[in-house]
């Protein structure tokens, strides 16, 4: 590849400015913006994520979920959505998001990507651009909750959204009770720590299965996510117990609160989830 001259380098630094001009203006205008943040891989964060949508939702707030996880999409299929249905675009070239359940907004790659299996083979650069893009491009309308599902790690996703949007309501972290996932969380809180974003909480997920005679089995453990709340001095927002319909829904592409909505794990999200927006809204 030709090593670009220098005024195609200044071109390119001056679109990215532009870029990045519109995307503080766009974020500006959403009131909270909150990234879903854990080290740790498969601890629940995309789950979380469209749980805390529909809870917002539900109270009749408009949200929206970018799904920053571009090598593993799983917003689509949670919030129901098919891969590959594509997103449209204004004659603007502004991107229309697509639309969840009730009314919730979600920009994904997954929803781009011909199917489940197709692989997205990008470096870091190529995500950060994206990121950047998408925030400025997308019309986000009358959002007012902007929910970023993260891949796990603290690299280019994280920091790329740490750095572009001004006034992160804050990160939300999320851990199963394992030594090994407290570990790794601990990394994400001290990620924003040191970027100084706000914490807004932490949710145990996977604390404990109830056999139906009621007694509980901590197979993860016990405590990680209380230590981690202790440590850095962030709410603890409670523990979501190993419930198979959740896996099965999230599998189906359903949404486990329309289904399940009068479950005892629903009513435990619900608590949690308004624990989470009370803090969320005394951000503003
Ligand atoms: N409390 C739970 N009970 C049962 N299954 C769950 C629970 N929470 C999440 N799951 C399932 O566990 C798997 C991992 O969840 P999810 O995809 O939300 O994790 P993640 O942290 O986003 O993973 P990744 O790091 O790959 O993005 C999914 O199959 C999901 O349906
Ligand atoms: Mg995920």
């Amino acid at each position: 590849m030709a090593t670009p001259s220098y005024k195609e380098t200044a071109q390119r630094m001056k679109m990215i400015q532009e870029q990045q001009k519109i995307v503080v203006q766009k974020m500006n205008r959403i009131k909270y913006k909150i990234g879903v943040l854990s080290s740790k891989g498969g601890v629940g964060k995309s789950f979380v994520t469209a749980t805390l949508a529909m809870g917002l939702a539900l109270r009749g707030k408009k949200v929206a979920i970018l799904d920053a996880d571009f090598h593993g999409p799983s917003i689509p299929k949670m919030m129901g959505l098919p891969t590959g249905m594509g997103l449209l675009a204004k004659p603007d070239g502004s991107i229309v998001p697509a639309e969840g359940p009730l009314g919730i907004k979600v920009i994904s790659v997954g929803l781009m990507l011909p199917s489940d299996e197709t692989p997205l083979i990008w470096r870091g650069p190529l995500k950060t651009s994206a990121i950047r893009e998408l925030l400025a491009f997308t019309d986000w309308e009358d959002t007012e909750f902007l929910l970023i599902d993260l891949p796990p790690g603290t690299g280019d996703e994280q920091l790329t959204i740490a750095q572009l949007i001004p006034k992160l309501t804050g990160f939300l972290l999320v851990t199963i009770p394992s030594e090994v996932s407290k570990l790794v969380v601990k990394k994400a809180a001290a990620f924003a720590k040191k970027l100084n974003e706000p914490l807004l909480g932490i949710i145990e997920n996977m604390t404990y299965f109830e056999c139906p005679d009621g007694t509980k089995h901590y197979i993860f453990g016990k405590g990680a996510a209380k230590e981690i709340a202790d440590e850095f001095g962030i709410p603890y927002l409670g523990e979501v117990p190993i419930d198979p319909r959740i896996r099965e829904t999230n599998d189906r592409g359903e949404v486990f609160f329309l289904k399940y909505g009068d479950s005892k794990t629903a009513s435990i999200l619900s608590e949690i989830t308004e624990r989470l927006i009370k803090i969320i809204e005394s951000k503003s």
